[in-house]
């Protein structure tokens, strides 16, 4: 009999993993290659940490960051300067966008994404912009919590060293004095925060496809995911 289902790619597709294991980059390619929108969530997470920084409301004070974080206007859009920048993030309307990758707000993003007011503001938001579908989303909680009912989960993961390789690499590039061990005790403390955090903590969802990308390049991991979305079929609904 002739099947009814015309769904041949994955219209949802959640990539979640710890920092620095190379989400942001390969997610922003997979969606240009498939021609889907790509949120990363982390970067909202971000904003909420830089936006109590620059107002001088304390990252302890979870009320406050609560409330600002209901209220934050957080905009991705096309780089207008050229300045290395892959696209111009604007929180209430201000270019931060290097200001979300500062040491500071590194040191803090992790304990105002703990805060359960603070996550439930950004979720509500991550699900209305992925209901739209045709979108890669990018995050630590979104096969599990955000869109448990994606249509494809990926969860990339890499060894601590590797990660704080890449990771220093980039603060390099930017001008950035680190060093390999701060790098990595940093990456460490995030991942402990990330992990044991009791309101959606890091984790690969049951049915998450996992990619150790330590010895692979970007353009390898694209390619297996690409791959994977190529080979994908929808589950028959129970
Ligand atoms: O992916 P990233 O390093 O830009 O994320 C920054 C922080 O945001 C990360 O330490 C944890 C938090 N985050 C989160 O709690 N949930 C998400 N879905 C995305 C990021």
């Amino acid at each position: 009999m002739k099947k009814e289902c015309c769904e041949t790619k994955p219209s949802t597709i959640a990539i979640d993993g710890p920092a620095a294991s190379g989400k942001s980059t390969i997610g922003a390619i997979v969606a240009d290659r498939l021609a889907y929108v790509w949120l990363d969530t982390g970067i909202m997470y971000r904003a909420v940490a830089c936006e109590a920084l620059e107002t001088g409301v304390s990252i302890d004070d979870e009320k406050a960051v609560t409330q600002l974080a209901e209220k934050l206007d957080v905009d991705v859009l096309p780089a207008t300067v050229n300045d290395g920048r892959q696209f111009d993030v604007l929180i209430n309307n201000k270019d931060r966008t290097w200001e979300i990758r500062s040491n500071e707000v590194n040191g803090s993003v992790s304990e105002v994404s703990v805060y359960p007011g603070v996550r439930v503001a950004m979720t509500e938001l991550q699900r209305k912009i992925a209901s739209k579908g045709d979108i890669v989303v990018l995050g630590r909680d979104i096969g599990t919590v955000v869109l448990p009912n994606a249509d494809l989960k990926i969860y990339l993961d890499a060894s601590i060293e590797v990660r704080a390789q890449r990771r220093l690499l980039e603060e390099l590039a930017r001008a950035n004095q680190l060093d390999l061990q701060k790098t990595i005790e940093m990456l460490r403390h995030r991942d402990v925060i990330d992990s044991s955090r009791e309101h959606a903590p890091l984790k690969a969802a049951d049915d998450a496809i996992l990619i150790n990308t330590d010895n692979l390049t970007i353009d390898e991991v694209v390619d297996k995911i690409l791959k994977i979305v190529q080979n994908w079929t929808k589950k028959e609904a129970n």
